[in-house]
């Protein structure tokens, strides 16, 4: 027997303010046509004053909770995947921790962009497979916002704000090898951080900066990274495309995951695409278009879901889980 990890419940929520397309248009030279037809995106929501990526992270924790039947007193692990955190430190996971007065145990961030719930979940699942945690939060939430040049029309009308969590229950298992979490890919290539960054940091220039980007040159990368992780994903499973019910792609531009799900030959109707209605979350995108497919009774109990990111550093990965 061995340890298997199973999702037990989702949640996520998204900051009450919202920011149309034709919003921007009054900020920048751009138009809801163009950012339509080029990404998909029709609006995002944006973090009100004073609300931080730990009360984002809190509330769709929280959620998930809820749906999970659990209490924040059975969680002894919290894996947060953020690029904007509420401080340099400490964590804004253990920030979490103590606004939902979760159990004794371990609370820390993972930081890999819009990859970051891929590499969070890998941690988690690991962590509990060795049999050091047995109820995990998986949390990615951003105020990506706050990073946003509003004068660079290449970027801000790319991303929003958000959170969305799962919760983790490690058990001993003997059943099928494709239950729970399957396996996951995640790569980072450092020779490409110029193509997208942001221009500060603690020990650079000591300021937060602004999320810089070579948008088209992303592009490229990502379909070529992104469909590259997920066949190693299925080359180790033995699954294939055909097997899966839901794909669950991180949400940046609705034109990457068609590119992407046509490589890989998977139809229409099972892609999950949230980034019209949020823009890019960074971390928070692929458990938020999970929690979208699980609350409006897609993706169901048992259904294989497949999940894909590509960001920053470049970091990219792939996940293969049954719910
Ligand atoms: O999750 C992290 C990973 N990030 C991504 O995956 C983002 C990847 N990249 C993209 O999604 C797309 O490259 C963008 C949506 C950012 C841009 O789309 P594109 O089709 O690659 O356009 P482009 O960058 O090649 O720009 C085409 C034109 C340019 O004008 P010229 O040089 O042809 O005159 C841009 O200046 O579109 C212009 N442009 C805009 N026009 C109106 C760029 N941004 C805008 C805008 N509104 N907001």
């Amino acid at each position: 027997m061995a340890r298997r990890t199973f999702i037990r419940g989702t949640g996520s929520y998204l900051p009450e303010r919202v920011l149309t397309n034709a919003d921007l248009a009054r900020m920048v030279e751009t138009s809801d046509e163009w950012i339509q037809e080029r990404t998909g995106i029709r609006k995002r929501h944006v973090a009100a004053d004073g609300e931080m990526t730990s009360d984002i992270a809190s509330k769709a924790a929280a959620r998930a909770l809820e749906a999970a039947g659990m209490a924040a007193s059975d969680i002894d692990l919290i894996v947060l995947a953020t690029t904007t955190p509420d401080q340099t430190f400490p964590a804004t996971a253990t920030a979490v921790q103590a606004k939902l007065g979760t159990g004794p145990g371990a609370a820390f961030d993972v930081q890999a962009v819009c990859s970051g719930f891929l590499f969070a979940l890998a941690t988690a699942d690991s962590l509990m497979k060795q049999g050091l945690f047995s109820r995990a939060l998986v949390i990615g939430a951003e105020t990506f916002t706050r990073i946003i040049d509003w004068s660079d029309r290449g970027t801000c009308v790319l991303f929003g704000d958000g959170g969305g969590a799962v919760v983790l229950e490690s058990v001993e298992w003997d059943g099928p090898e494709d239950a729970g979490i399957i396996t996951h890919h995640v790569r980072t290539d450092g020779t490409k951080s110029d193509l997208l960054y942001v221009d500060g940091g603690v020990s650079s220039t000591g300021t937060v900066g602004h999320v810089r980007m070579e948008g088209n040159k992303v592009f490229r990368h990502a379909v070529t990274n992104i469909s590259a992780a997920v066949e190693a994903v299925l080359q180790e499973t033995g699954l294939t495309s055909a097997d899966i019910d839901w794909f669950v792609p991180h949400q940046a531009n609705k034109r990457i995951l068609d590119g992407v799900a046509k490589k890989l030959d998977i139809p229409e109707e099972k892609v999950i695409v949230t980034v019209t209605e949020h823009a890019n979350t960074s971390a928070a995108s692929i458990p938020l278009a999970l929690d979208h497919a699980v609350r409006t009774g897609k993706a169901k109990p048992g259904d294989l879901i497949l999940s894909e990111a590509m960001g920053g550093g470049f970091s990219w990965g792939a996940s293969l889980f049954r719910l």
